[in-house]
């Protein structure tokens, strides 16, 4: 009798063994098919890039204002600044054209995979700090006129390493698969041209959504409660809501929002300038006038 119960117990462990091992081996190939970057045969043949198109996604996307240089590189993304970060602070990585610390020897295919699919050429899963979660609708087109642009940029040579630890980069893949959009954005039908500009710069390049759309327990932004405002993830205080401008009666209309959103401050909208929208403004004001007018359009629509 004591053996039989003996003989059962192995057997009864070496099931919950082989049930774990599968367990594992499962995760493990699920993290290898997470890991996957997209195939350069996704780029379009032949493209020549648009510098102009490129340095305009370089300030609708607000690279300069994480990426930002320290001493006398502060009007280029040579990195190495930190940014507070839930549960911490982040290093923001060059990205310079420098050959040995920058992204000089990226080919375009790895710059897309970065921004669509928060994976660096070497597999790394990015923190969400860098805001890939919105960049990933962006069309591959701007994408690579922005690589080009950013290529034109002087290199600084600047050491920043990456600071993911291995098990980030495991639950990071994770988290991707649920966070990432699947396809970059599309026109909704039956919405203008400018509507259709407009929504695609604040969802896409211009990663509003990133600080003004709460997220749920893990962090993934509430689709269904789209730019309704949400706390602070790096400040004290709330980030405010964009439906409803015209009813809460914060902007008359949509020049009204065109021009706080070219001016600021400057023109006394002082509803846009603290919390990092200061920056934001800054980066908007330099885009083209029917840009800023497309992302007035679209908001100033939201119930
Ligand atoms: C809100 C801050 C923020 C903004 C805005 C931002 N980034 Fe980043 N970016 C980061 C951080 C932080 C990292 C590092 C992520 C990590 O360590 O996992 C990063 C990483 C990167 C990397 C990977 C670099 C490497 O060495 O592997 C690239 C490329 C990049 N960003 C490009 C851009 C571009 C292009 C834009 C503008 C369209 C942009 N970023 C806007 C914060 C930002
Ligand atoms: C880094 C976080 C952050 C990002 C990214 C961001 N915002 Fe903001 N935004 C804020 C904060 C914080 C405020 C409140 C500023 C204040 O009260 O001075 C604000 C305020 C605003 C306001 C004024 C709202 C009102 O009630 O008057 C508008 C409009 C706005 N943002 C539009 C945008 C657009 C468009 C984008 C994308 C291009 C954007 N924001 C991206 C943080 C952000």
């Amino acid at each position: 009798m004591a053996t039989a119960q003996g003989k059962r117990r192995i057997r009864v462990w070496h099931v919950l063994l082989a049930l774990l091992a599968l367990l594992a081996l499962g995760a493990w190939l699920a993290f290898r098919a997470l890991s996957q970057p997209l195939p350069e045969s996704i780029l379009p043949a032949n493209y020549t890039p648009n510098l102009e198109n490129g340095r305009n996604m370089f300030f609708a996307g607000g690279c300069i204002s994480c990426h930002r240089g320290t001493g006398p590189h502060v009007e280029l993304p040579a990195g190495g600044r930190k940014l507070k970060i839930p549960g911490g602070e982040i290093r923001v990585p060059n990205i310079t054209p420098d050959e040995a610390t920058g992204i000089g020897k990226w080919r375009a295919i790895d710059f897309v995979n970065a921004l669509r699919k928060g994976l660096g050429p070497d597999g790394t899963h990015y923190i969400p700090a860098f805001p890939y979660t919105s960049y990933a609708w962006m069309k591959t087109e701007d994408i690579l006129d922005l690589f080009a642009y950013l290529k034109t940029l002087k290199p600084v040579r600047n050491e920043t390493p990456l600071e993911t630890r291995r098990f980030d980069r495991f639950a990071l893949a994770f988290w991707k698969w649920m966070a990432l959009p699947r396809r970059p954005f599309r026109p909704v039908p039956g919405q203008s041209t400018e509507w259709n500009r407009g929504a695609y710069l604040v969802v896409g390049p211009g990663h509003c959504g990133e600080c003004h759309t709460p997220r749920n327990p893990i962090f993934i932004p509430d689709r269904r409660r789209w730019l309704a405002g949400a706390p602070h993830l790096s400040e004290k205080g709330d980030v405010p809501s964009l439906r409803g401008l015209k009813k809460r009666g914060r902007y008359k209309d949509v020049n009204d929002l065109f021009m706080a959103l070219k001016y600021g401050e400057a023109m006394g909208y002082e509803d846009i300038s603290s919390g990092g929208m200061g920056e934001v403004q800054g980066n908007i004001s330099k885009l083209p006038d029917e840009d800023i007018r497309a992302i007035a359009t679209y908001l100033m629509s939201l119930q």
